[in-house]
């Protein structure tokens, strides 16, 4: 600790949660703006998530919670504010000088390898076997030795209950079996962070439940820190501690699952819920 500078500016919310548990939180999210030209998707948002949470985000249709994933898999820059991950800008690099400025593509990709991220339309490479699908990013972004790769490849299918699709295309196989590749393929790189966006949401009605147990186990079972966008209320219930409620880009409210899907205070959360429920 005695080496990490003080951030130039404690974000407005560092003093309690710092004092309270003595540790910073894994993400935070500082006064994050992100604009599309006029349009204000995240308006100053500020949001911590500690390490091992599972954080469920909820809220409308367009209220900004796959931009708040994209942002923190670096697919897509922050306009204004500075997110951080255990304790350093994941958007920014630090200046000699100590001031911050907005990072470049070869410090992303550094970023990125500490974040996984499975898709809602599952994003398999279409032209490789389920094999290098998940043996690519470790082989070329880490560097890992290919045997190696392929061990491991071949003990996460084994998990997601797919050992014998190794020489399959992605074509070949049912939603459900193409999503828990793609959730291989993120483990794969073993990551601190998992970030899920409605992965279940494209899926026929009867690969749900498999999908959704998959990520039950990997909830329960590693300390994988998981941020997960879903309408499956049952699902956030049993694996999160934490519920989010977006609209407009910021925050409504935040609580256990128990708080906000039985005794929500706002209108807002409310109404969402009644139509989603
Ligand atoms: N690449 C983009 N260009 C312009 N607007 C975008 C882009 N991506 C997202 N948006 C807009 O940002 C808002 C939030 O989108 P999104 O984060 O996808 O919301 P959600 O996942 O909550 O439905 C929407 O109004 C959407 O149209
Ligand atoms: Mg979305």
């Amino acid at each position: 600790m005695a080496t990490e500078p003080a951030p130039l500016k404690e974000p407005a919310d560092a003093a309690p949660e710092t004092l309270a548990t003595g540790v910073e939180p894994l993400v935070r999210f500082d006064k994050v703006v992100k604009r599309y030209g006029d349009h204000v998707v995240l308006d100053e948002l500020d949001f911590t998530v500690r390490r091992g949470e599972h954080v469920t985000l909820i809220g409308p249709s367009g209220s900004g919670k796959t931009t708040i994933l994209r942002l923190l898999m670096t697919l897509e820059k922050v306009s204004d504010g500075v997110i951080w991950v255990d304790g350093s800008p994941l958007t920014h690099v630090r200046t000699p000088s100590g001031s911050l400025k907005p990072a470049g593509d070869k410090e992303l990709r550094e970023s990125r390898k500490k974040i996984g991220m499975v898709f809602q339309q599952f994003n398999l490479f279409p032209n490789m076997k389920v094999l290098q699908n998940i043996t690519e990013a470790p082989v070329h972004v880490l560097g890992m030795d290919r045997d190696e790769a392929e061990a491991r490849a071949r003990e996460l299918l084994d998990m997601v209950g797919l050992s014998g699709k190794v020489d399959a295309h992605p074509s070949q196989l049912s939603g459900g079996q193409q999503q828990r590749v793609a959730i291989a393929r993120a483990l794969a790189m073993r990551p601190e962070i998992l970030l899920l966006d409605e992965v279940t949401s494209a899926l026929d009605p009867e690969l749900v439940a498999g999908v959704l147990e998959l990520l039950s186990d990997i909830a329960r079972n590693t300390d994988i820190t998981m941020l997960c966008v879903t309408h499956e209320m049952n699902f956030a219930r049993d694996v999160s501690e934490k519920v989010l409620m977006f609209d407009a880009g910021r925050v409504v409210e935040s609580g256990t699952p128990e708080k906000i899907f039985s005794d929500p205070e706002h209108e807002r959360t409310r109404e969402f819920l009644s139509a989603v429920l």
